[in-house]
């Protein structure tokens, strides 16, 4: 077991109507006057922006709008947001969508708090020495930004998409309310549903310690969101599915589920975000796409643990040698991946990338990730290339 710091400061409104705590939780952490970040329009067709509005103005709190965070955010928008925050003396951040918004909103928050090109911390020149605060209202349960230190930002020139990490990007508070995923179309749901799973899963694969109390944890939310994703799957409205789901979001990518081992693999994410930086992929599906040819690739270098994996979350039969059962695990996995109309292919995710994509694409994850990386096994980049073709 390792040594770990455990820093989960967002305070979480849970449940129906939460949304009308807004104003009150603004005025709780200081701020009067409010920038509104939110993506495509989702959030004002529901209807919520104009209850958000309403609660704002009914408490005496200025605001300006801005709009437009797409999936897979860009930068240029951060910088818009820099600027007009500046202009209006913004002094409080509200991120109203899933992840994209809200990560725009810290790259936003960084920018102000820091000053120079908020680019720095996304191409590891710089560490934040601060933020603008943040709040969060959750449409979408899936990035766990709502409660991670992290976010993820593209870079236009060069279709770069890069995170960045530091506890100043945590949210002051969070507000979520399932009912506010219901509008969700299905494959925005099962994307979801696979990168809740995937955060406890990059964490849970590693060569680099464990502890019983976090390993039972992960176990436990990997078979609750793999049982609710199927429920949601034939029934979108049912509101303890969509809770579950919801605060198992949180809960994969606070910290919680990494304590006590060595922070985790992350390699399928790492690879994943070449995908989405290229070819602007739901990053879900762009991991369901790739885990299975990773975890082929890497299965024999972590096998205690796919086992386990095998046996304690995919519910297989305990019967062969243990290569079999890990196996047996990873077969089950994209099993489950199809029920859910998941991708396992690069093919199946709908993109046709040339070999020279793939070449490109490992190139530039082993630039992002400083050579190699990865705890289950550690990947340079022929392995990468190797992973990215498999999954053609
Ligand atoms: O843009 P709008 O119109 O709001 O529509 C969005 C978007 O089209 C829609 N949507 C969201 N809530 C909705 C809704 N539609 C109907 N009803 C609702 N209630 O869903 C689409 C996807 O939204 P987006 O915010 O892009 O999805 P997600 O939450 O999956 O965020 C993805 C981004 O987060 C990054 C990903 O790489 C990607 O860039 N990640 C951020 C992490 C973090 N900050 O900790 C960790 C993750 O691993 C991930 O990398
Ligand atoms: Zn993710």
């Amino acid at each position: 077991m390792f040594d770990f710091k455990y820093f989960a400061p967002t305070k979480v409104l849970f449940g129906k109507n939460t949304e009308d705590k807004v104003a009150e939780l603004i005025k709780e952490f200081g701020g009067s006057k409010v920038l509104i970040h939110y993506g495509g329009g989702s959030v004002i067709r529901s209807g919520l922006m104009d209850k958000v509005k309403a609660q704002l103005e009914a408490a005496g709190i200025k605001y300006v709008m801005l709009g437009g965070a797409v999936p897979n955010p860009h930068l240029q928008l951060v910088y818009e947001g820099i600027e007009l925050c500046k202009k209006e003396n913004v002094d409080f951040l509200l991120a109203v969508g899933g992840g994209s918004a809200i990560d725009s909103a810290k790259a936003i928050g960084y920018g102000l708090a820091n000053g120079g090109d908020v680019w720095d911390f996304y191409d590891g020149k710089r560490k934040a020495e601060g933020s603008m605060p943040l709040g969060v209202i959750l449409t979408l349960a899936a990035t766990g930004s709502e409660m991670s230190d992290s976010s993820v930002i593209t870079k236009e020139e060069g279709l770069i998409k890069r995170g960045y990490s530091s506890d100043f990007g945590r949210a002051k508070f969070a507000i979520m309310n399932p009912e506010l995923t219901m509008t969700l179309p299905d494959y925005q749901t099962a994307c979801g549903c696979t990168d809740i799973m995937m955060h406890t899963m990059e964490r849970y694969f590693t060569n680099g310690g464990n502890m019983e109390i976090t390993d039972s944890m992960a176990e436990a939310l990997l078979r609750t969101v793999k049982k609710n994703s199927i429920i949601l799957r034939d029934d979108p409205k049912n509101y303890d599915a969509r809770a579950e789901v919801m605060w198992a979001g949180s809960l994969s990518h606070n910290g919680l589920t990494g304590c006590g081992n060595d922070g985790g693999d992350w390699m399928t994410h790492k690879l994943e975000h070449e995908l989405g930086g290229l070819f602007d992929v739901a990053h879900g599906a762009g991991l369901a796409a790739i885990w299975g040819s990773w975890a082929r690739y890497v299965y024999k270098d972590c096998l205690p643990r796919f086992k386990r994996y095998a046996l304690n979350v995919m519910e297989v039969e305990n019967k062969g040698t243990d290569e079999e059962i890990a196996l047996a695990g990873i077969e089950a996995m994209e099993d489950f991946y199809r029920s859910i109309n998941m991708p396992t292919n690069l093919r199946e995710l709908g993109i046709t990338a040339t070999d020279e994509d793939l070449v490109t694409m490992a190139r530039k994850c082993a630039v992002g990730v400083g050579g190699g990386k990865g705890s289950a096994k550690f990947l340079k980049e022929e392995d990468m290339l190797a992973i990215y073709r498999a999954a053609m």
